[in-house]
């Protein structure tokens, strides 16, 4: 394969891993600096330039976007995605991970588990959110930090509120976040790589520091995971879209606190902690991923007209429930069931036989109108008086 990898910087010890990793594979690699990329729009004609020269024909890209230029890092992929390039990463995915709010709110629709966090502009709602999500200390954290920086931990209320104050009148976001106090300092860093946990260490702050990112002098240890450890990393990085990325476990009282998704994880740290070949796993990984590039399957399916996919969550009373796939005679209605969601776990393409059980959400699609006959009615209505009064 050919495999581009963009980064901005081709001597940091990931890229380097990444490109040696590639190379004893036999693949052609190479390294581009993200920055250098043009990018031109043009009906049915995506292109792009690479110091002002027309970029040549690759089979997949690995894109390591930094904080710093998520915007247009993510709309050259964004570039190589509609070109039909396969990349690691969606432009999608690293931009919805790279914004903590965003990625909190998705993730905490999901049965994960997420540290209480507050958002808010009004001056007057500052104090409100921070006894909301538990009161000081609690952690303040502007919306697109790295390495630690932009990671406060505020004392009291009255700090709290004056560094939110302060940060917002610099017009900057930050979140009010749940100081997960029980994690004293440590979290756990792990590496999913399709669907997988194939790494994962633990980092533990040094001295008075809580945070223990690896760039604010965090030591790193190799760590046994738990099932439920695990299987929250593995949820976390499906649900965002990633299939490679660091997720970041606070280790709290009622379990694993997701903090936050790395869309480019650094392999450094985990690498010399644990001793895996994380490259290695990545580029093994791109391999048989290669030849799916993403697709839009709403976009594409929706297309005409009158036809959707919808979720369709199953309760106690509903006409399908403890019916076969089969008898359900969704197929007549011309519905197709795409997945089964249970219990956290998806079943993709299920057959025929599979029973449809209270509490599953069925991913349908088919005509709107027939659909709309499956929707819980209780659904239909609450969305009707969730109108705001104000
Ligand atoms: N809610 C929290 N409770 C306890 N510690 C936290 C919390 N949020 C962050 N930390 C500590 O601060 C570090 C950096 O926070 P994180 O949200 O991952 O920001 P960054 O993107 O800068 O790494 C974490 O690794 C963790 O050690
Ligand atoms: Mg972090």
């Amino acid at each position: 394969m050919k495999i581009a990898i963009l980064s901005r910087s081709p001597r940091a010890y990931s890229t380097k891993r990444l490109r040696e990793a590639a190379k004893a594979r036999g693949h052609e690699v190479r390294v581009f600096d993200t920055l250098k990329f043009s990018i031109f729009i043009e009906k049915k004609k995506p292109q792009l330039h690479y110091r002002n020269k027309s970029f040549g024909r690759y089979d997949a890209i690995i894109p390591r976007i930094g904080a710093s230029i998520t915007f247009f890092g993510t709309a050259v992929v964004r570039h190589f995605e509609q070109m039909g390039v396969y990349t690691l990463s969606s432009s999608q995915a690293i931009g919805v991970s790279r914004d903590k709010l965003r990625a909190s709110q998705i993730l905490s629709s999901h049965d994960i588990g997420t540290p209480a966090t507050a958002f808010v502009r009004d001056k007057d709602a500052v104090i409100p959110a921070i006894e909301k999500v538990g009161g000081a200390p609690v952690i303040i954290k502007l919306l697109e930090g790295t390495q630690g920086v932009g990671v406060i931990l505020a004392d009291t209320v009255k700090t709290a509120q004056a560094i939110v104050e302060t940060l917002q009148s610099t017009k900057q976001n930050v979140l009010i976040q749940k100081f997960v106090a029980e994690s004293k300092g440590r979290d756990i860093r792990c590496l999913v790589v399709g669907g997988k946990v194939v790494a994962a260490m633990r980092r533990t702050a040094v001295g008075d520091e809580f945070r223990s990112n690896v760039h604010r002098g965090g030591l790193v240890e190799a760590v046994q995971l738990s099932p439920q450890y695990e299987a929250t990393a593995i949820l976390a990085a499906q649900i965002l879209g990633l299939s490679v990325a660091g997720v970041d476990l606070l280790e709290g009282n009622a379990g694993p606190q997701v903090m936050e998704v790395n869309s480019s994880p650094g392999f450094e740290g985990i690498e010399r902690a644990t001793k895996i070949d994380v490259a290695g796993a990545v580029i093994e990984h791109l391999e048989e991923e290669a030849s799916f590039p993403e697709v839009d399957i709403r976009q594409r399916l929706t297309l005409k007209a009158g036809y959707s996919i919808v979720e369709i969550p199953i309760t106690d009373d509903s006409e399908l429930v403890h019916k076969s796939l089969f008898n359900s005679n969704l197929k007549e209605r011309d519905i197709l069931v795409l997945s089964i969601n249970r219990s956290g776990l998806t079943i993709p393409n299920p057959r025929g036989t599979r029973e449809i059980l209270p509490g599953d959400t069925l991913l349908c699609f088919g005509k709107q109108t027939t659909l709309k006959e499956l929707i819980p009615k209780r659904r239909q209505s609450t969305r009707k008086s969730k109108s705001n009064p104000a």
